[in-house]
């Protein structure tokens, strides 16, 4: 690829700006910015630097100039707006769930591959350097035979009844919001962490009452799980934990030792044993590797969720450039999550244990 990397951003809201920012730390160009309104194109225009601004994303697919599509709409967008972008043979980043539906989420897959175009799905989280350490003391066997999986995902934004947001909505958000919203980032990171798939879950779910009725999607879960590894887990979710902001919390262990990591608390990776516990600071000595490339500033220079991004963003760009990028989340990963919902839903519905699919 020659020159910087031209990007369209569709959707301005909390995410695309947060991607708008990334495109341009990862060297990028802004080349478009979509909102739903003429106005709220142009104020995101104004504050990412986009070079145009539109409320008709098709105009921004048909650029040529434009390398890649980053699709961070409501969730109802995401199949039309990625399979448009697709087709206009662009390289696609889409938000996740990167279709509501399973079968959708396979098709976007099949059509990527046969436009031979790189695809992303933002499961953002693996690009912590802390994240990366995990990955690679568990993969290298620092923790021995891993027995045990579990952890949390807790936000408490939607926990008023008159709390709102085009989530609650099914039409918009999908038929599963709180696992189908960030249940599947704690899935992801928990696979991409232990090399094990999730291959059976039971759940239960709840809805709290809101001023038209219950929710008409599960505001939270406990959901049990065992893997292909034969380790057995759990996770609870929910948007409606008070105090909990971001609260993604995951626990990994083993015969020998623990690895935590916290979201909240992302610069820090705790390691459990029988002697003493230690808390390793991203950066330092001993660190894995395989994190170095997310270490975007020195060690004692807090890192955080926007420079996730860029790593993340940088990535992308990386394989667009023909790079084998190690770890990348691709559509497949994302219909995964899909997959995931669904088994979910099945679960929490028949109060039965389910098998995943795939
Ligand atoms: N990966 C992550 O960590 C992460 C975090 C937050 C959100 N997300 C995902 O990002 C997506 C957006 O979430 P958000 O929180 O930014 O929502 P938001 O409500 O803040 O923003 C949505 C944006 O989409 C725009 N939009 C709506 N219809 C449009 C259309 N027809 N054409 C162009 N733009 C349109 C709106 O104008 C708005 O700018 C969701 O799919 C969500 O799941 C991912």
């Amino acid at each position: 690829m020659q020159g910087r990397i031209r990007s369209a951003i569709i959707g301005a809201g909390f995410i695309g700006q947060v991607h708008a920012r990334a495109v341009r730390a990862a060297g990028g160009e802004v080349a478009w910015i979509s909102a739903a309104s003429q106005g709220e194109a142009d104020a995101a225009g104004e504050r990412t630097f986009a070079q145009r601004a539109t409320a008709d994303w098709r105009e921004a697919l048909a650029d040529p100039e434009v390398d890649v599509v980053h699709v961070c709409t409501p969730n109802h967008l995401h199949v039309e707006i990625a399979a448009a972008a697709i087709e206009a043979g662009k390289h696609v980043i889409c938000e996740k769930p990167l279709a509501p539906d399973a079968g959708d989420a396979a098709r976007l897959v099949e059509m990527a591959a046969e436009a031979g175009v790189v695809t992303a799905v933002p499961f953002v989280y693996r690009f912590y350097p802390t994240v990366r350490d995990a990955r690679a003391r568990v993969g290298r066997g620092d923790l021995g035979d891993v027995r045990l999986i579990h952890g949390s995902y807790l936000q408490d934004w939607l926990s008023r009844p008159g709390d709102g947001n085009w989530r609650v909505d099914p039409k918009q958000g999908g038929a599963s919001r709180a696992f189908g919203d960030i249940g599947v980032h704690w899935c992801d990171l928990a696979e991409f962490v232990t090399g094990q798939r999730i291959s059976r879950v039971a759940a239960r779910s709840f809805a709290i009452d809101r001023p038209a009725g219950p929710s008409l999607t599960e505001d939270g879960a406990t959901v049990m799980f065992e893997t292909d590894g034969g380790v057995v887990g759990s996770v609870v979710i929910s948007q409606v934990s008070p105090g909990r902001k971001n609260r993604l919390w995951l626990s990994v262990e083993g015969a020998e030792a623990s690895a935590q990591f916290d979201q909240e608390n992302p610069d820090s990776l705790w390691l459990g044993s029988r002697g003493a516990n230690s808390v390793v600071i991203r950066g330092t000595e001993g660190t894995a590797p395989a994190a170095e490339r997310y270490n975007i500033v020195p060690v004692g220079h807090p890192m955080g969720y926007q420079d996730c991004f860029t790593g993340f963003v940088g990535d992308v760009y990386a394989a667009v450039g023909g790079d084998q990028v190690d770890g990348l989340p691709t559509f497949a990963d994302g219909h995964r999550a899909a997959v995931l919902t669904k088994a979910f839903m099945e679960a929490a519905s028949t109060q039965d244990w389910i098998e995943v699919a795939g």
